[in-house]
Protein backbone atom coordinates (compact mmCIF):
# COMPACT_ATOMS: atom_id res chain seq x y z
CA UNK A 1 0.00 0.00 0.00
CA UNK A 2 1.48 3.05 -1.11
CA UNK A 3 2.70 5.12 2.09
CA UNK A 4 3.17 8.82 2.04
CA UNK A 5 4.32 11.76 4.08
CA UNK A 6 2.11 11.46 7.50
CA UNK A 7 -0.48 13.97 8.04
CA UNK A 8 -1.96 16.20 11.13
CA UNK A 9 -6.16 15.47 11.94
CA UNK A 10 -7.89 17.33 14.81
CA UNK A 11 -9.94 14.77 16.68
CA UNK A 12 -12.36 16.81 17.21
CA UNK A 13 -13.54 18.26 13.78
CA UNK A 14 -11.53 15.79 11.47
CA UNK A 15 -9.67 19.01 9.74
CA UNK A 16 -6.60 18.01 8.37
CA UNK A 17 -3.36 20.37 8.90
CA UNK A 18 -0.24 19.78 7.13
CA UNK A 19 2.25 20.31 10.33
CA UNK A 20 1.31 19.99 14.21
CA UNK A 21 -0.88 22.42 16.27
CA UNK A 22 -1.62 23.00 20.06
CA UNK A 23 -5.05 24.30 18.94
CA UNK A 24 -7.09 23.35 15.75
CA UNK A 25 -7.70 26.65 13.85
CA UNK A 26 -11.34 24.56 12.04
CA UNK A 27 -12.76 24.03 15.53
CA UNK A 28 -10.36 26.32 18.04
CA UNK A 29 -10.23 23.18 20.03
CA UNK A 30 -7.15 22.73 22.17
CA UNK A 31 -4.80 19.64 21.97
CA UNK A 32 -6.73 17.89 19.39
CA UNK A 33 -4.54 17.41 16.42
CA UNK A 34 -2.85 13.67 16.24
CA UNK A 35 -0.22 12.51 13.43
CA UNK A 36 -1.58 9.81 11.24
CA UNK A 37 -0.19 7.94 8.28
CA UNK A 38 -1.71 9.18 5.26
CA UNK A 39 -3.12 5.88 3.71
CA UNK A 40 -5.33 5.20 0.12
CA UNK A 41 -8.31 4.60 0.96
CA UNK A 42 -8.68 0.62 1.09
CA UNK A 43 -12.09 0.15 -0.03
CA UNK A 44 -11.29 2.32 -3.28
CA UNK A 45 -10.69 0.65 -6.56
CA UNK A 46 -7.15 1.53 -7.44
CA UNK A 47 -5.43 2.09 -11.15
CA UNK A 48 -8.33 3.37 -12.97
CA UNK A 49 -7.17 5.72 -14.97
CA UNK A 50 -8.84 9.29 -15.18
CA UNK A 51 -11.23 10.03 -17.77
CA UNK A 52 -11.69 6.65 -18.46
CA UNK A 53 -14.44 6.46 -16.70
CA UNK A 54 -18.23 4.64 -17.37
CA UNK A 55 -20.42 6.95 -19.17
CA UNK A 56 -23.03 7.62 -16.91
CA UNK A 57 -26.82 7.23 -17.82
CA UNK A 58 -28.55 10.39 -17.19
CA UNK A 59 -32.30 9.52 -16.25
CA UNK A 60 -35.49 11.92 -15.76
CA UNK A 61 -37.15 12.59 -12.57
CA UNK A 62 -40.20 10.74 -13.01
CA UNK A 63 -38.87 7.42 -13.67
CA UNK A 64 -40.98 4.81 -11.48
CA UNK A 65 -40.16 4.97 -7.55
CA UNK A 66 -41.12 2.62 -5.17
CA UNK A 67 -40.42 2.57 -1.79
CA UNK A 68 -37.52 0.82 -0.42
CA UNK A 69 -38.07 -2.75 1.12
CA UNK A 70 -38.37 -2.67 4.64
CA UNK A 71 -37.55 -4.99 7.63
CA UNK A 72 -38.96 -4.68 11.04
CA UNK A 73 -37.28 -4.99 14.05
CA UNK A 74 -40.78 -5.77 15.63
CA UNK A 75 -39.79 -2.66 18.81
CA UNK A 76 -42.43 -0.13 17.26
CA UNK A 77 -40.54 2.79 18.68
CA UNK A 78 -37.83 1.61 17.02
CA UNK A 79 -39.05 1.29 13.84
CA UNK A 80 -40.50 4.42 13.95
CA UNK A 81 -37.67 6.07 14.34
CA UNK A 82 -36.02 4.30 11.35
CA UNK A 83 -39.13 5.41 8.92
CA UNK A 84 -40.99 1.92 9.13
CA UNK A 85 -37.78 -0.76 9.51
CA UNK A 86 -34.56 -1.57 8.15
CA UNK A 87 -33.72 -0.47 4.39
CA UNK A 88 -31.18 -3.54 3.01
CA UNK A 89 -27.86 -1.78 2.10
CA UNK A 90 -28.57 0.91 4.51
CA UNK A 91 -26.07 2.29 7.32
CA UNK A 92 -27.33 3.34 10.38
CA UNK A 93 -25.61 5.09 13.09
CA UNK A 94 -25.71 4.68 16.87
CA UNK A 95 -24.80 7.38 18.97
CA UNK A 96 -24.85 8.28 22.45
CA UNK A 97 -23.43 8.73 25.74
CA UNK A 98 -21.65 5.54 27.47
CA UNK A 99 -23.89 3.58 29.53
CA UNK A 100 -26.67 5.24 27.87
CA UNK A 101 -28.22 1.83 26.79
CA UNK A 102 -27.00 1.40 22.91
CA UNK A 103 -25.99 -2.33 23.25
CA UNK A 104 -29.25 -3.49 25.23
CA UNK A 105 -31.43 -1.80 22.44
CA UNK A 106 -29.66 -3.30 19.78
CA UNK A 107 -29.25 -6.31 21.59
CA UNK A 108 -32.86 -6.84 21.75
CA UNK A 109 -33.88 -5.48 18.47
CA UNK A 110 -31.39 -8.06 16.75
CA UNK A 111 -32.84 -11.03 18.64
CA UNK A 112 -36.03 -10.19 17.81
CA UNK A 113 -35.18 -9.85 14.06
CA UNK A 114 -33.34 -13.01 14.32
CA UNK A 115 -36.37 -14.98 16.13
CA UNK A 116 -38.64 -13.93 13.29
CA UNK A 117 -36.42 -16.03 11.37
CA UNK A 118 -34.09 -13.68 9.64
CA UNK A 119 -30.17 -14.00 9.38
CA UNK A 120 -28.58 -11.61 11.88
CA UNK A 121 -25.02 -10.56 13.15
CA UNK A 122 -23.73 -9.24 16.28
CA UNK A 123 -20.08 -8.18 16.21
CA UNK A 124 -18.88 -6.69 19.79
CA UNK A 125 -15.61 -5.45 20.11
CA UNK A 126 -16.29 -3.89 23.39
CA UNK A 127 -17.41 -6.70 25.29
CA UNK A 128 -16.55 -10.22 25.27
CA UNK A 129 -18.57 -13.48 23.96
CA UNK A 130 -19.37 -14.42 28.00
CA UNK A 131 -20.52 -10.88 28.81
CA UNK A 132 -22.70 -10.30 25.85
CA UNK A 133 -24.60 -13.92 26.62
CA UNK A 134 -25.10 -12.60 30.29
CA UNK A 135 -26.86 -9.97 29.33
CA UNK A 136 -28.93 -11.65 26.78
CA UNK A 137 -29.76 -14.21 29.62
CA UNK A 138 -30.67 -11.34 31.69
CA UNK A 139 -32.66 -10.35 28.78
CA UNK A 140 -34.49 -14.05 28.13
CA UNK A 141 -32.82 -13.78 25.10
CA UNK A 142 -30.16 -16.24 25.09
CA UNK A 143 -32.49 -19.19 22.93
CA UNK A 144 -32.36 -16.50 20.17
CA UNK A 145 -31.23 -17.63 16.98
CA UNK A 146 -28.55 -14.31 16.63
CA UNK A 147 -25.01 -15.28 15.26
CA UNK A 148 -22.64 -13.46 17.93
CA UNK A 149 -18.75 -12.76 17.57
CA UNK A 150 -16.19 -10.57 19.18
CA UNK A 151 -13.51 -9.52 17.50
CA UNK A 152 -12.08 -5.96 16.79
CA UNK A 153 -10.08 -6.72 13.87
CA UNK A 154 -11.34 -5.71 10.78
CA UNK A 155 -10.31 -7.51 8.34
CA UNK A 156 -11.58 -10.74 9.81
CA UNK A 157 -14.76 -8.72 9.86
CA UNK A 158 -15.08 -7.67 6.65
CA UNK A 159 -13.76 -11.14 5.40
CA UNK A 160 -16.37 -12.84 7.79
CA UNK A 161 -19.26 -10.51 6.20
CA UNK A 162 -18.66 -10.89 2.67
CA UNK A 163 -20.05 -14.22 3.07
CA UNK A 164 -22.83 -13.48 4.64
CA UNK A 165 -24.91 -12.54 2.14
CA UNK A 166 -28.10 -13.27 3.37
CA UNK A 167 -27.98 -11.70 6.20
CA UNK A 168 -30.58 -8.91 7.04
CA UNK A 169 -28.77 -7.23 9.67
CA UNK A 170 -25.06 -6.64 10.84
CA UNK A 171 -24.61 -5.09 14.47
CA UNK A 172 -21.14 -3.15 14.79
CA UNK A 173 -20.86 -2.59 18.19
CA UNK A 174 -18.78 -0.04 18.66
CA UNK A 175 -17.36 1.44 15.54
CA UNK A 176 -14.57 3.10 18.19
CA UNK A 177 -13.17 -0.39 19.06
CA UNK A 178 -12.70 -1.35 15.19
CA UNK A 179 -9.16 -1.69 14.10
CA UNK A 180 -7.98 -1.88 10.34
CA UNK A 181 -4.23 -3.15 9.95
CA UNK A 182 -2.16 -1.17 7.59
CA UNK A 183 -3.68 2.55 9.27
CA UNK A 184 -0.82 3.41 11.92
CA UNK A 185 -3.19 4.84 14.54
CA UNK A 186 -5.16 3.60 17.57
CA UNK A 187 -9.13 2.38 17.40
CA UNK A 188 -11.07 5.35 17.89
CA UNK A 189 -8.92 7.90 15.83
CA UNK A 190 -10.16 9.91 13.01
CA UNK A 191 -8.19 7.73 10.72
CA UNK A 192 -9.21 4.26 12.20
CA UNK A 193 -13.51 5.48 12.59
CA UNK A 194 -13.30 6.64 8.84
CA UNK A 195 -11.48 3.35 7.20
CA UNK A 196 -13.43 0.98 9.29
CA UNK A 197 -16.89 2.05 8.81
CA UNK A 198 -16.39 2.98 4.82
CA UNK A 199 -15.28 -0.36 4.66
CA UNK A 200 -18.32 -1.98 6.29
CA UNK A 201 -20.73 0.56 4.87
CA UNK A 202 -19.12 -0.80 1.40
CA UNK A 203 -20.01 -4.69 2.15
CA UNK A 204 -23.48 -3.57 3.44
CA UNK A 205 -23.72 -2.15 0.07
CA UNK A 206 -22.65 -4.94 -1.70
CA UNK A 207 -24.44 -8.11 0.44
CA UNK A 208 -27.54 -5.80 0.78
CA UNK A 209 -27.53 -6.07 4.63
CA UNK A 210 -28.53 -3.46 6.73
CA UNK A 211 -25.84 -2.18 8.88
CA UNK A 212 -26.02 -0.45 12.56
CA UNK A 213 -22.86 0.94 13.68
CA UNK A 214 -22.64 1.90 17.46
CA UNK A 215 -20.93 5.15 17.94
CA UNK A 216 -20.23 6.99 21.47
CA UNK A 217 -19.95 10.53 21.98
CA UNK A 218 -18.61 11.98 25.10
CA UNK A 219 -19.89 14.86 26.98
CA UNK A 220 -16.56 16.84 26.28
CA UNK A 221 -17.35 15.57 22.21
CA UNK A 222 -13.49 14.60 22.31
CA UNK A 223 -13.95 11.27 20.69
CA UNK A 224 -14.06 12.13 16.97
CA UNK A 225 -15.67 8.88 15.43
CA UNK A 226 -19.38 9.86 15.06
CA UNK A 227 -19.02 13.66 14.35
CA UNK A 228 -16.78 12.28 10.79
CA UNK A 229 -19.62 9.44 10.54
CA UNK A 230 -22.47 11.05 9.99
CA UNK A 231 -21.79 12.31 6.48
CA UNK A 232 -21.18 8.65 5.56
CA UNK A 233 -24.42 6.51 6.83
CA UNK A 234 -27.64 7.01 5.67
CA UNK A 235 -29.63 7.79 9.35
CA UNK A 236 -28.15 8.42 12.64
CA UNK A 237 -30.02 7.98 15.48
CA UNK A 238 -29.50 9.77 18.92
CA UNK A 239 -30.34 7.68 21.95
CA UNK A 240 -30.53 9.97 25.08
CA UNK A 241 -31.42 10.14 28.51
CA UNK A 242 -30.19 11.39 31.95
CA UNK A 243 -28.59 8.38 33.56
CA UNK A 244 -30.54 9.72 36.88
CA UNK A 245 -33.84 8.61 34.88
CA UNK A 246 -35.13 5.78 33.31
CA UNK A 247 -36.84 7.28 30.96
CA UNK A 248 -34.69 7.11 27.28
CA UNK A 249 -35.34 8.82 23.77
CA UNK A 250 -34.47 7.97 20.54
CA UNK A 251 -34.27 10.60 18.50
CA UNK A 252 -33.57 10.58 14.03
CA UNK A 253 -31.35 13.23 13.27
CA UNK A 254 -30.65 12.22 9.97
CA UNK A 255 -32.31 9.44 7.91
CA UNK A 256 -32.40 9.26 4.00
CA UNK A 257 -35.31 6.92 4.22
CA UNK A 258 -37.93 8.73 6.73
CA UNK A 259 -38.64 11.86 8.60
CA UNK A 260 -36.57 13.15 11.01
CA UNK A 261 -38.13 14.50 13.92
CA UNK A 262 -39.66 11.13 15.25
CA UNK A 263 -38.78 10.06 18.87
CA UNK A 264 -39.15 6.93 19.95
CA UNK A 265 -39.36 6.80 24.09
CA UNK A 266 -38.36 3.72 26.17
CA UNK A 267 -37.94 3.06 29.45
CA UNK A 268 -34.64 1.31 31.44
CA UNK A 269 -36.09 -1.41 33.34
CA UNK A 270 -34.44 -4.44 35.29
CA UNK A 271 -35.46 -6.45 32.07
CA UNK A 272 -34.14 -4.26 29.53
CA UNK A 273 -35.46 -1.18 27.55
CA UNK A 274 -39.34 -1.66 27.27
CA UNK A 275 -41.13 0.37 24.86
CA UNK A 276 -43.64 3.17 25.95
CA UNK A 277 -46.31 3.29 24.19
CA UNK A 278 -48.09 6.53 25.97
CA UNK A 279 -45.02 8.73 27.04
CA UNK A 280 -47.25 11.80 28.19
CA UNK A 281 -48.78 9.07 30.86
CA UNK A 282 -45.07 8.40 31.94
CA UNK A 283 -43.74 11.98 32.17
CA UNK A 284 -47.04 13.88 33.85
CA UNK A 285 -47.20 10.58 36.27
CA UNK A 286 -44.95 12.18 38.86
CA UNK A 287 -47.10 15.15 38.68
CA UNK A 288 -49.01 16.78 42.05
CA UNK A 289 -51.45 19.27 41.45
CA UNK A 290 -52.22 22.52 43.50
CA UNK A 291 -48.16 23.41 43.37
CA UNK A 292 -47.36 26.62 41.71
CA UNK A 293 -44.47 27.22 39.28
CA UNK A 294 -46.03 23.55 37.34
CA UNK A 295 -47.73 24.54 33.83
CA UNK A 296 -48.36 21.28 31.16
CA UNK A 297 -47.22 21.98 28.36
CA UNK A 298 -49.20 20.11 25.04
CA UNK A 299 -45.91 19.45 23.19
CA UNK A 300 -44.88 17.74 19.91
CA UNK A 301 -42.52 15.43 19.33
CA UNK A 302 -42.48 14.33 14.97
CA UNK A 303 -45.54 13.15 14.55
CA UNK A 304 -46.63 12.50 17.94
CA UNK A 305 -48.22 14.94 20.66
CA UNK A 306 -46.24 14.57 24.49
CA UNK A 307 -47.58 16.27 27.25
CA UNK A 308 -45.27 17.55 29.76
CA UNK A 309 -44.77 19.11 32.73
CA UNK A 310 -42.88 22.22 33.02
CA UNK A 311 -41.83 23.19 36.57
CA UNK A 312 -40.37 26.45 37.41
CA UNK A 313 -38.49 27.69 41.02
CA UNK A 314 -38.10 31.85 41.77
CA UNK A 315 -35.91 32.46 44.82
CA UNK A 316 -35.56 36.07 45.27
CA UNK A 317 -32.02 37.47 44.66
CA UNK A 318 -31.82 41.22 45.69
CA UNK A 319 -28.31 41.66 45.82
CA UNK A 320 -26.07 40.11 42.95
CA UNK A 321 -26.92 39.20 39.80
CA UNK A 322 -29.77 37.02 39.45
CA UNK A 323 -29.49 33.14 38.18
CA UNK A 324 -31.43 31.42 35.37
CA UNK A 325 -31.00 27.62 35.38
CA UNK A 326 -32.59 25.58 32.94
CA UNK A 327 -32.91 22.11 32.50
CA UNK A 328 -34.41 20.91 29.10
CA UNK A 329 -35.07 24.08 27.24
CA UNK A 330 -33.32 26.74 25.52
CA UNK A 331 -32.11 29.37 28.47
CA UNK A 332 -32.05 31.98 24.90
CA UNK A 333 -35.28 31.72 25.02
CA UNK A 334 -36.24 31.80 28.85
CA UNK A 335 -34.25 35.18 29.08
CA UNK A 336 -36.61 36.33 26.28
CA UNK A 337 -39.71 35.15 28.09
CA UNK A 338 -38.40 37.04 31.36
CA UNK A 339 -38.31 40.13 29.29
CA UNK A 340 -41.42 39.96 27.89
CA UNK A 341 -42.94 39.27 31.47
CA UNK A 342 -41.47 42.21 32.51
CA UNK A 343 -41.91 44.62 29.80
CA UNK A 344 -45.44 43.71 28.44
CA UNK A 345 -46.68 42.11 31.21
CA UNK A 346 -45.87 44.02 34.20
CA UNK A 347 -44.16 41.05 36.11
CA UNK A 348 -41.30 41.98 38.09
CA UNK A 349 -38.60 39.40 37.72
CA UNK A 350 -35.40 41.05 37.16
CA UNK A 351 -33.73 40.25 40.73
CA UNK A 352 -34.88 36.78 40.87
CA UNK A 353 -33.50 33.80 40.91
CA UNK A 354 -35.10 31.30 38.39
CA UNK A 355 -34.60 27.79 37.93
CA UNK A 356 -36.69 26.04 35.02
CA UNK A 357 -36.90 22.47 34.36
CA UNK A 358 -38.64 20.06 32.24
CA UNK A 359 -40.11 17.24 34.05
CA UNK A 360 -38.86 13.75 33.27
CA UNK A 361 -35.64 14.67 31.60
CA UNK A 362 -37.22 15.09 28.22
CA UNK A 363 -35.58 18.35 26.08
CA UNK A 364 -38.24 20.33 24.55
CA UNK A 365 -36.95 22.50 21.71
CA UNK A 366 -40.47 23.88 20.08
CA UNK A 367 -41.11 27.59 20.24
CA UNK A 368 -44.69 26.42 21.16
CA UNK A 369 -43.44 25.43 24.71
CA UNK A 370 -43.60 29.67 25.31
CA UNK A 371 -46.77 29.65 26.60
CA UNK A 372 -46.70 26.65 29.11
CA UNK A 373 -42.97 28.18 30.46
CA UNK A 374 -44.94 31.37 30.95
CA UNK A 375 -47.68 30.75 32.57
CA UNK A 376 -45.03 28.25 35.43
CA UNK A 377 -43.41 31.21 35.71
CA UNK A 378 -46.51 33.75 36.25
CA UNK A 379 -47.58 31.01 38.64
CA UNK A 380 -44.68 31.02 40.55
CA UNK A 381 -44.36 35.04 40.61
CA UNK A 382 -47.69 35.32 41.79
CA UNK A 383 -47.56 31.77 44.00
CA UNK A 384 -50.99 30.86 42.35
CA UNK A 385 -51.09 27.14 41.29
CA UNK A 386 -52.03 27.15 37.48
CA UNK A 387 -55.71 24.91 36.74
CA UNK A 388 -54.10 21.34 37.40
CA UNK A 389 -56.90 20.50 34.49
CA UNK A 390 -55.46 22.50 31.88
CA UNK A 391 -52.62 22.49 29.38
CA UNK A 392 -50.85 25.32 27.73
CA UNK A 393 -49.15 25.93 24.25
CA UNK A 394 -48.29 29.25 22.09
CA UNK A 395 -45.14 30.94 20.99
CA UNK A 396 -44.78 34.06 22.62
CA UNK A 397 -43.38 37.30 20.30
CA UNK A 398 -41.44 40.18 21.54
CA UNK A 399 -44.40 42.12 22.27
CA UNK A 400 -46.44 39.78 23.72
CA UNK A 401 -48.53 38.68 21.67
CA UNK A 402 -49.33 34.94 21.61
CA UNK A 403 -49.24 32.97 17.74
CA UNK A 404 -49.85 30.55 16.46
CA UNK A 405 -48.41 26.93 16.37
CA UNK A 406 -48.41 23.47 14.02
CA UNK A 407 -50.55 20.50 14.87
CA UNK A 408 -53.13 22.47 17.44
CA UNK A 409 -55.83 19.92 16.70
CA UNK A 410 -53.58 16.76 17.55
CA UNK A 411 -52.10 18.45 21.01
CA UNK A 412 -55.60 18.73 22.04
CA UNK A 413 -56.59 15.47 21.38
CA UNK A 414 -53.86 13.87 23.27
CA UNK A 415 -55.09 16.44 26.44
CA UNK A 416 -58.38 15.35 26.05
CA UNK A 417 -56.95 11.54 26.07
CA UNK A 418 -54.83 12.26 28.94
CA UNK A 419 -58.26 13.52 31.07
CA UNK A 420 -57.33 17.40 30.74
CA UNK A 421 -60.61 19.43 30.14
CA UNK A 422 -58.92 22.74 29.43
CA UNK A 423 -56.79 23.78 26.91
CA UNK A 424 -55.06 27.71 27.11
CA UNK A 425 -53.86 28.30 23.22
CA UNK A 426 -53.44 31.02 21.24
CA UNK A 427 -56.53 32.81 19.69
CA UNK A 428 -58.03 31.16 16.57
CA UNK A 429 -57.74 33.76 13.44
CA UNK A 430 -59.11 34.06 10.12
CA UNK A 431 -57.12 31.80 7.99
CA UNK A 432 -55.11 30.53 10.79
CA UNK A 433 -56.53 28.06 13.35
CA UNK A 434 -60.24 29.60 12.90
CA UNK A 435 -61.91 26.80 11.67
CA UNK A 436 -59.95 24.60 14.76
CA UNK A 437 -62.58 22.50 16.76
CA UNK A 438 -62.27 21.83 20.58
CA UNK A 439 -62.30 17.78 20.95
CA UNK A 440 -65.32 16.64 22.93
CA UNK A 441 -65.20 17.76 26.83
CA UNK A 442 -62.17 19.98 25.98
CA UNK A 443 -63.03 23.87 26.83
CA UNK A 444 -60.41 26.19 24.90
CA UNK A 445 -59.07 29.33 26.79
CA UNK A 446 -58.19 31.76 23.77
CA UNK A 447 -55.20 33.97 24.58
CA UNK A 448 -54.31 36.85 22.18
CA UNK A 449 -51.35 38.69 24.55
CA UNK A 450 -49.47 37.31 27.52
CA UNK A 451 -50.89 40.11 29.86
CA UNK A 452 -54.42 37.98 29.44
CA UNK A 453 -52.52 35.09 30.93
CA UNK A 454 -50.89 36.88 33.59
CA UNK A 455 -53.89 38.36 34.34
CA UNK A 456 -55.69 35.34 35.08
CA UNK A 457 -52.85 34.71 37.99
CA UNK A 458 -52.12 38.57 39.21
CA UNK A 459 -55.98 39.94 38.52
CA UNK A 460 -54.87 43.16 37.83
CA UNK A 461 -51.09 42.80 38.53
CA UNK A 462 -51.40 43.36 42.00
CA UNK A 463 -49.71 40.17 43.63
CA UNK A 464 -47.27 40.36 40.54
CA UNK A 465 -44.62 42.84 42.19
CA UNK A 466 -43.78 40.69 45.94
CA UNK A 467 -40.32 41.89 45.85
P1 LIG B 1 -25.50 -0.51 27.79
O1 LIG B 1 -26.48 -1.04 26.82
O2 LIG B 1 -24.32 -1.36 28.11
O3 LIG B 1 -25.00 0.95 27.37
P2 LIG B 1 -24.08 1.41 26.14
O4 LIG B 1 -23.97 0.28 25.19
O5 LIG B 1 -24.82 2.60 25.58
O6 LIG B 1 -22.78 1.82 26.70
O7 LIG B 1 -26.34 -0.17 29.10
C1 LIG B 1 -25.69 -0.01 30.26
C2 LIG B 1 -26.59 0.40 31.38
O8 LIG B 1 -27.90 -0.08 31.33
C3 LIG B 1 -25.97 -0.13 32.63
O9 LIG B 1 -25.67 0.98 33.44
C4 LIG B 1 -26.97 -1.02 33.24
C5 LIG B 1 -28.25 -0.67 32.58
N1 LIG B 1 -29.11 -1.83 32.35
C6 LIG B 1 -30.29 -1.93 33.03
O10 LIG B 1 -30.65 -1.07 33.84
N2 LIG B 1 -31.10 -3.00 32.80
C7 LIG B 1 -30.76 -3.99 31.93
O11 LIG B 1 -31.52 -4.96 31.75
C8 LIG B 1 -29.51 -3.88 31.25
C9 LIG B 1 -29.07 -4.94 30.28
C10 LIG B 1 -28.72 -2.79 31.47
MG1 LIG C 1 -22.25 -0.83 24.81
Amino acid sequence: MAKSASRFVCQACGAVTPKWAGRCEACEAWNTIVEEAVEASPGLAKGRPGGAGRRLQFVDLAGSATPPPRAPTGIAELDRVLGGGLVPGSAILLAGDPGIGKSTLLLQAAAKLARSGRRVLYVSGEEAVDQVRLRARRLGLQDDPLELAASINLRDIAGSLGEAKDATLVVIDSIQTMWMEGIESAPGTVSQVRACAFELIRLAKTANFALVLVGHVTREGTIAGPRVLEHMVDAVLHFEGDRGHQFRILRGVKNRFGATDEIGVFEMTELGLSEVANPSALFLAERRGNISGSAVFAGLEGTRPVLVEIQCLLSANPGGSPRRSVIGWDAGRLSMLLAVLETRCGLKLGATDVYLNVAGGLRVSEPAADLAVAAALASAATDQPTDPSCVFFGEVGLSGEVRQVAQAEARLKEAQKLGFSRASLPRRVAGGNRKLAAPEGLALNEIGHLSDLVAGFTGKGAKADRR
